[in-house]
């Protein structure tokens, strides 16, 4: 089935091809027919048949059902529509109804005529406004409410998608002598409008749309129907912009990977979307105070998702559309992206005098609570020590802050990874539960996924153990798609498909020996926390504290030479 999509050439027990999903001359792109798997040593994707067709022609799960059920001739049964579904489709119907009649206004001889000189003042070519859909929203009080009622729309449907506003005695039009940036969903219907007045005046610049049943505010993004394949193409990356015209402009200079937030800070919401179409993020927003607390807020809500977008300020107090409008070249441009990190720092430490103790300490206060979101121990290490040279603070104490800073955050059920993680023998494990799923009941005995530190290996390992106790087997194929919603998807076909000839009895022996490292280091982990509170408790004269601690430490020991003697049994 995948080759349909990808010319495949059988190489040993696989099969391999080009992968589409990056640029490739030779083909590391490997389908396991058993297996019923996909996964490319290049790029790192892999899947099922399902998850490639999603990844492929950037579509919903279910949708990517359908697509496989009509190939096959299987049917499955249509989920009857429920009255909101239904609701829904009339409203979907009223605004393509609404849009195309926007569109026309755009392209009407007389009516658009001032709107397209205005597009053309801005740059934007024909080719490019009607790629995006865009129209005109003429100046009278009821054209959209008049086109409408002729067309038999019930408007009252049309209010409740905030196209028309109802006074006394009818409704007027919401847009007015605007430009009209349709917002489509990901499955190119129009949920919502923007509109840019073309005369300035009183009103306010952009009007957007209200939240409705089918438009949700900071749940998209602006341009991302278009933007999709382009940024497939990029490998990837993905410029985010604040303007409907920073979009256009950049378009325009053709460069299509680009989405709009159309103003309001990144959501969540919107990052996990992003990161279904993309893996390179960089904000380009507007260097004022609003475009500058936009920017941070992003990259702290990208940190949040374990994701490490890069910031590229603009020069000059200008945005995006003014950059190019003034002739900036786009390579000149790209060469300022900068870590989204470092960009932060820089920011959060801006107003703190660094040659004075107060403002030094003040600089720490600041950057500490950000880094400390940072999930990749590595990353956040090495920022950390960056902040130590900054700010001239030990990098010992910078330590000490940090650790008071995570104990006073209450939410602490995401337990900081401590320093030395085994990281390996993690993997190893995982792996080994992947490829041997005979083994899984001895991991569950020892009840050791939950504490792993990897965050992905950990998110696996609970997936695969739920999966094997709910099916008494286990094959990647099944939950391919719930690996692919929790991000790990990667990870887990990596390990899938790192294969080894292994003798009888070695991944038993491994998976053992993965499991008694693992136990070690938490035990020593714990050992090295109570040696630490006992000199506190020391410190305090503390006794009763004290003696509590020594007998915990007393049932800690014997477990530790308990393993170091399985350990070296087993090695012999
Ligand atoms: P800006 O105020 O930076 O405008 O708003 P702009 O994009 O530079 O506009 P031009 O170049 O003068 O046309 C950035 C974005 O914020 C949203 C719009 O999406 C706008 O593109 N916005 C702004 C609103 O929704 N409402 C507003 O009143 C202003
Ligand atoms: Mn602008």
């Amino acid at each position: 089935m995948i080759s349909d999509y990808v010319a495949l050439k059988k190489a040993g027990t696989n099969y391999k091809g080009l992968c589409p999903f990056h640029q490739e001359k030779t083909p590391s792109f490997t389908v396991s027919q058993d297996k019923q798997l996909f996964h490319c040593f290049g790029c790192g994707v892999g899947g099922n048949i399902f998850t490639f067709l999603m990844k492929y022609e950037q579509i919903a799960f279910a949708e990517a059902v359908r697509v496989l059920a009509q190939r096959y001739g299987v049917l499955i049964p249509e989920v009857k529509a429920t009255a909101q579904d239904q609701r829904k489709e009339s409203l979907r119907q009223i605004n393509a109804m609404a849009l195309d009649f926007y569109c026309q206004q755009l392209r009407e001889e007389k009516e658009g005529k001032i709107a397209r000189g205005y597009l053309e003042r801005r740059g934007i070519e024909r080719a490019v406004w009607e790629e995006y859909r865009i129209g005109y929203a003429p100046s009278r009080w009821d054209a959209l409410v008049t086109h409408l009622k002729k067309k038999g729309v019930n408007v009252k449907e049309a209010e409740a998608l905030g196209l028309i506003i109802p006074k006394t005695g009818g409704w007027y039009d919401r847009f007015r002598d605007r430009i009209i940036f349709p917002i489509f969903d990901l499955r190119d219907r129009v949920i919502g409008f923007g509109g840019r007045i073309v005369n300035d005046g009183p009103e306010p610049k952009y009007l957007n749309s209200p939240d409705s049943l089918l438009y949700k505010k900071g749940a998209g993004f602006y341009g991302l129907n278009v933007a999709r394949k382009h940024i497939q193409k990029a490998g990837g990356k993905v410029f985010m912009v604040e303007g409907y015209f920073d979009l256009l402009s950049m378009a325009q200079r053709g460069v299509k990977n680009v989405v709009a937030t159309l103003g309001t800070a990144l959501t969540p919401e919107q990052t996990r979307l992003a990161r279904r179409f993309g893996k390179d993020f960089s904000l380009l927003f507007d260097p004022d105070e609003a475009g500058t607390k936009a920017a941070l807020r992003g990259v702290e809500i990208f940190i949040q998702e374990d994701t490490f977008a890069t910031v590229i300020p603009l020069p000059d107090g200008l945005d995006p559309d003014d950059y190019f409008q003034k002739g900036g070249d786009a390579q000149a441009l790209w060469s300022r992206t900068i870590p989204g990190v470092e960009y932060s720092m820089e920011r959060l430490m801006a107003g703190y005098d660094l040659g004075a103790v107060e403002g030094r300490a003040k600089a720490v206060e600041a950057v500490l609570p950000f880094l400390l979101q940072i999930k990749d121990v590595v990353r956040r290490d090495l920022y950390l020590k960056r902040l130590a040279e900054k700010t001239g603070v030990g990098e010992g104490k910078i330590h000490d802050v940090a650790l008071t800073l995570r104990k006073g955050r209450k939410e602490g059920t995401e337990q900081a990874p401590s320093a030395g993680i085994n990281v390996s023998a993690e993997k190893k494990l995982v792996q080994m539960m992947i490829q041997h799923p005979e083994l899984i009941p001895l991991v569950i005995k020892e009840g050791v996924v939950a504490g792993l530190e990897g965050q992905a290996l950990r998110s696996i390992g609970e997936l695969v153990i739920h999966t094997f106790q709910r099916h008494g087997d286990l094959s990647l194929d099944r939950i391919a798609v719930q690996l692919e919603e929790r991000g790990v998807s990667e990870t887990a076909f990596a390990l899938a498909f790192q294969e080894e000839e292994l003798e009888e009895g070695m991944a038993e022996r491994i998976t053992a020996d993965c499991l008694r490292n693992i136990k070690m280091k938490t035990l020593k982990r714990q050992m090295e926390g109570l040696k630490k509170r006992i000199k506190e408790a020391e410190a305090q004269g503390d006794e009763a504290l004290l003696n509590a601690l020594f007998l915990s430490m007393n049932t800690l020991s014997p477990q530790i030479r308990k393993l170091q003697r399985e350990g070296l049994k087993e090695s012999s």
